[in-house]
């Protein structure tokens, strides 16, 4: 009596690492094991935070509304505004923002706004990069459409190959998910990627949903973002400059806040309308207290800082230590490195076994085999329990 499409959604990468080393005692000696599959930020977050959401309590009173405060939203219209240079289309407060509960949550439910029963007469189609967040797949098959999985290997500079996809697959193509900077690969799109995308999604009338949660977390320059590809697509006097894009963002990689559960999607107001009516029925709302609390991280950049720094002093020390072992190349952005290992899933129960160091398989990650080879290896924890882990890492694997 259950849904046939749920009940056959893919494993999770973190259950499925669970059961590869179930009643494997973790290696290295008396030391402690290193956990560095997963992508929870461990640096401090900002002090100011606890300080907002207490003096708040007593609006957990209250239903918080869908589309957030004013104040959120003017907070992150700023945000945006500023860090991405839009200047003659900026983002508005009131049409083109709306809150999420995380991004994930988001992520999953667009698909259900933007899948038609038929597109071109067959179908849907979801694109999404391979490699990718897991999210993308399960909403993809729960929304009754055909997840496409674009290979996004390192000829391609670890980014789909655009003129690959057949003009058949784009005219069937409801939603494209697009990951930038990417989980694994720190793979970062340039602005002309992102313009060439956003205009294919005007042509073959697609909704573009980029996924920038890692945008704040770079190595040289500030990775582009969607919203900067559209508005130097716009021309002067353009209804709706975000035109089928949206961009989603949250403060769990950008301010270490992951339990907050706080995020944003923006762009297209006419799509963002329909989000937000949609919503109405099954999205979670922040309560106001959080919402409160995201609008000053949102404000503040000095923290934001702060964590980069932390992020760089541990890529120096993967640089050091790695050096160009398993094509180990220092990412543009993120904080994961994704190694090639030769069978990452043999390497990954090797890791634990031997040293105590938890690291993800590549192919927990991937549709196929493109994922085979490589370990993706989360920098998140204290700088020198990071460095530890990436000397055992490099011991066992070149004894
Ligand atoms: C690529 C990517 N997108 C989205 C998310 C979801 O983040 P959150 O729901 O915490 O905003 C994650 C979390 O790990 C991620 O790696």
């Amino acid at each position: 009596m259950l849904n046939p499409v749920l009940e056959n959604l893919p494993e999770n990468p973190f259950p499925r690492l669970a059961r590869l080393i179930e009643g494997v005692a973790p290696g290295g000696g008396n030391a402690a094991p290193i956990l560095m599959s997963l992508g929870e930020p461990q640096h401090p977050m900002p002090d100011f935070i606890a300080e907002i959401l207490h003096s708040r309590t007593h609006e957990y009173g209250k239903y918080p509304p869908i589309q957030g405060s004013e104040h959120f939203r003017q907070a992150v219209a700023d945000w945006l505004n500023r860090r991405f240079c839009l200047r003659t289309h900026k983002i508005d407060p009131e049409r083109h923002i709306l809150p999420l509960n995380g991004t994930r949550e988001g992520l999953f439910s667009i698909a259900f706004l933007v899948t038609p029963p038929r597109k071109d007469g067959r179908q849907p189609a979801i694109l999404m990069p391979n490699p990718f967040y897991q999210c993308y797949a399960g909403a993809a098959l729960a929304a009754g459409a055909e997840p496409i999985y674009l290979d996004a290997a390192r000829d391609t500079r670890f980014l789909p190959d655009l003129d690959a996809i057949s003009p058949q697959t784009w005219s069937r193509t409801a939603l494209f998910y697009m990951c930038s900077p990417a989980n694994p690969q720190g793979a970062v799109a340039s602005l002309a990627y992102l313009k060439r995308l956003a205009q294919l999604a005007r042509t073959h009338d697609f909704v573009l949903a980029l996924d920038e949660c890692y945008s704040e977390i770079y190595t040289g320059s500030a990775p582009s973002g969607g919203l900067q590809a559209a508005h130097d697509l716009a021309v002067a006097g353009e209804k709706e400059p975000f035109d089928r894009l949206l961009v989603f963002h949250s403060l769990s990689k950008r301010s270490n806040l992951p339990g907050l559960r706080s995020g944003f999607v923006a762009g297209d107001a006419s799509l963002i309308a329909r989000f937000r009516n949609f919503r109405a029925y099954v999205g979670p709302t922040n309560p106001l207290p959080v919402d409160a609390a995201s609008a000053a991280a949102w404000g503040d950049e000095a923290h934001v800082e702060q964590n980069r720094r932390l992020y760089a002093q541990k890529f120096d020390a993967a640089d050091e230590i790695l050096g160009n072992a398993y094509g180990y190349v220092r990412p543009e952005g993120g904080f994961f490195l994704w190694l090639d290992v030769g069978d990452g899933e043999a390497a990954a129960l090797r890791l634990w076994r031997e040293a105590g160091v938890k690291v993800l398989p590549g192919k927990y990650l991937a549709r196929g085999n493109i994922g085979d080879p490589y370990i993706r290896v989360a920098m998140v924890g204290p700088l020198e329990e990071t460095i530890e882990g990436l000397r055992r890492i490099r011991r066992t694997l070149d004894p």
